[in-house]
């Protein structure tokens, strides 16, 4: 095997399978340049973009982003109905550029706090995609890791109630099947933007294995580099064998250039 084949190899074979993301830091980002909140949220849509198409381009198949928590609710009205609108407005924009580009797209989260109108879109969305193979990508919207956590518990109660389910027939992996994303193997990388180390009540129960990655990078500077490196990172810190980080870094550099 020549050089450039064992690396493609290796990088393909340790590529995580599931990256999830806190996009953290579009206010700062905002506020260093004199601008309110919301222009950071809005330069924050170019990243996504980026991430999504670099994610698509390499065959990673699920990508699950942090858009609004459900502690997000407590910020100014004025910027929770900016970023509502913003929601709208980006999902009627893209939604047919992620079906011709073959990708699944999933709101997880508990879609009833928004408007009907945002919900009619988000299941529009959801129904148009849904047969799409290629990268699922998970937005986490009025999402919350215990919120999930509760949800799946409502499910398996409402079961043992109706005698469907016995409690001692409750274990991890049935947990696990009522929660978001259950037909989705775990986050395999976890990476937070703007400086943070915590996980904000992000996925809880389906990061426990998870590679964590912390940039002090600004979501709104965060694009196909930044990703890059953060995958990079993974697959050293996963398995190199014998090669350096940069002979890893510079294939998936030239393999998403390719696609
Ligand atoms: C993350 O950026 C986006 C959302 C929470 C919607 P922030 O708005 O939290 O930006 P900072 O952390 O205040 O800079
Ligand atoms: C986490 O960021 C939520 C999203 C990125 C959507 P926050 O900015 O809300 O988190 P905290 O408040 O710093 O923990
Ligand atoms: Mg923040």
């Amino acid at each position: 095997m020549t050089l450039p084949d064992a690396i493609s190899d290796i990088a393909n074979q340790s590529l995580p399978k599931h990256v999830a993301i806190i996009m953290d830091g579009n206010g700062r980002w905002a506020q260093q340049r004199g601008k309110i909140r919301v222009a950071g949220h809005k330069a924050g849509v170019a990243s996504v973009r980026q991430v999504v198409s670099t994610a698509s381009r390499m065959g990673i198949k699920a990508l699950t982003l942090f858009a609004f928590s459900s502690e997000n609710w407590r910020r100014p009205e004025t910027e929770v109905s900016a970023l509502m609108e913003l929601f709208m407005f980006v999902l009627a924009r893209e939604v047919r550029k992620l079906h011709d580009s073959n990708i699944r797209l999933r709101v997880i989260g508990d879609i009833h706090g928004f408007s009907e109108r945002l919900q009619k879109k988000i299941s529009e969305a959801e129904s148009l995609t849904a047969h799409n193979d290629g990268l699922t990508l998970n937005i986490a919207a009025n999402y919350g890791g215990r919120w999930d956590i509760v949800q799946a518990t409502q499910k398996l109660t409402a079961k043992i109630c109706d005698g469907s389910l016995k409690p001692e027939q409750i274990n991890e992996a049935l947990l696990a099947e009522h929660l978001s994303m259950a037909d989705i193997p775990d986050v395999d990388l976890l990476i937070r933007t703007g400086g943070d180390h915590r996980v904000s009540n992000f996925l809880l129960w389906q990061i426990a294995y998870a590679e964590l990655f912390f940039t002090p990078v600004l979501w709104p500077d965060f694009g196909e580099e930044q990703f890059l490196d953060a995958i990079a990172s993974f697959i050293s810190r996963e398995r190199r064998f014998g090669c350096t980080g940069d002979q890893i870094k510079n294939w998936l550099v030239s393999s998403a250039n390719n696609s």
